[in-house]
């Protein structure tokens, strides 16, 4: 099977949950999948409606999805304006292991740094198991490149740590230079990769 490009669309906000459950199924290493299903579902929701996210779906069932930040440099605190009461509810159970609100400070901090350049910043992109190397992690790219020319963007960003094997070389086979190295989250590596886009002529 090869993936087909007219599964991909704009995500939205019904799809808060499953992309949220895929993230959590998929990014088993980051700090983000630690949270409550809650949290992640709100924070894809303010996503899908204020930032860019794009599905590989079949009707409503989600094969894969790619977040992207126009604007990363406080992300975090727009997202906690707004959602305020909500983020602080689901994050109830776990807010108070230090370790939790060390790791939010940082995740901040980190999305801060590193958007010294301002360009945008891919948050995460996930296919599922059972449907990897088809090239729908590619045509999830791809459809974001163009969306991102279309706005007028010339480069497109990612941090990706350097344990994630799989992720490391997608992005490296879809053009992504490594330009940085800095260390979150317990002291693990990761890389910043920076792209220059052209945008698609359509796939
Ligand atoms: C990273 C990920 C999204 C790639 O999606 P995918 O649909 O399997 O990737 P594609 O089929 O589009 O592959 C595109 C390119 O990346 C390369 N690639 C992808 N996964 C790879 C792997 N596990 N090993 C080696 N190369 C890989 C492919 O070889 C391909 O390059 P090519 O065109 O030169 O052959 C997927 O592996 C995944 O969901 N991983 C878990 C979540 C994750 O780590 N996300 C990134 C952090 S946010």
């Amino acid at each position: 099977m090869i993936a087909d490009p007219r599964y991909i669309r704009k995500a939205e906000v019904g799809d808060s949950k499953s992309v949220a459950g895929l993230h959590k199924e998929a990014i088993n290493k980051g700090f983000l999948s630690t949270l409550p299903l809650r949290f992640l579902q709100l924070l894809y929701r303010y996503l899908i409606t204020n930032e860019i996210v794009f599905v590989y779906a079949n009707k409503n069932e989600i094969y894969g999805y790619i977040s992207c930040a126009l604007q990363p440099d406080g992300l975090l605190k727009r997202f906690v304006t707004t959602h305020f009461l909500s983020a602080t509810l689901q994050l109830f159970p776990v807010l108070f292991r230090l370790r939790t609100i060390k790791k939010i400070l940082e995740t901040g901090r980190a999305t801060h740094n590193k958007s010294a350049m301002h360009v945008p910043e891919i948050l995460s992109v996930a296919v599922s198991k059972e449907y990897r190397l088809l090239k729908i992690g590619q045509l999830l790219l791809i459809e974001l490149e163009n969306s991102l020319t279309h706005k007028q963007f010339t480069h497109v960003k990612v941090v990706a740590g350097k344990s994630l094997e799989a992720a490391n070389r997608f992005y490296q086979n879809n053009g992504f230079i490594k330009v940085d190295e800095m260390i979150i989250h317990d002291d693990e590596l990761s890389y910043v990769y920076l792209k220059k886009i052209n945008g698609h002529a359509g796939i």
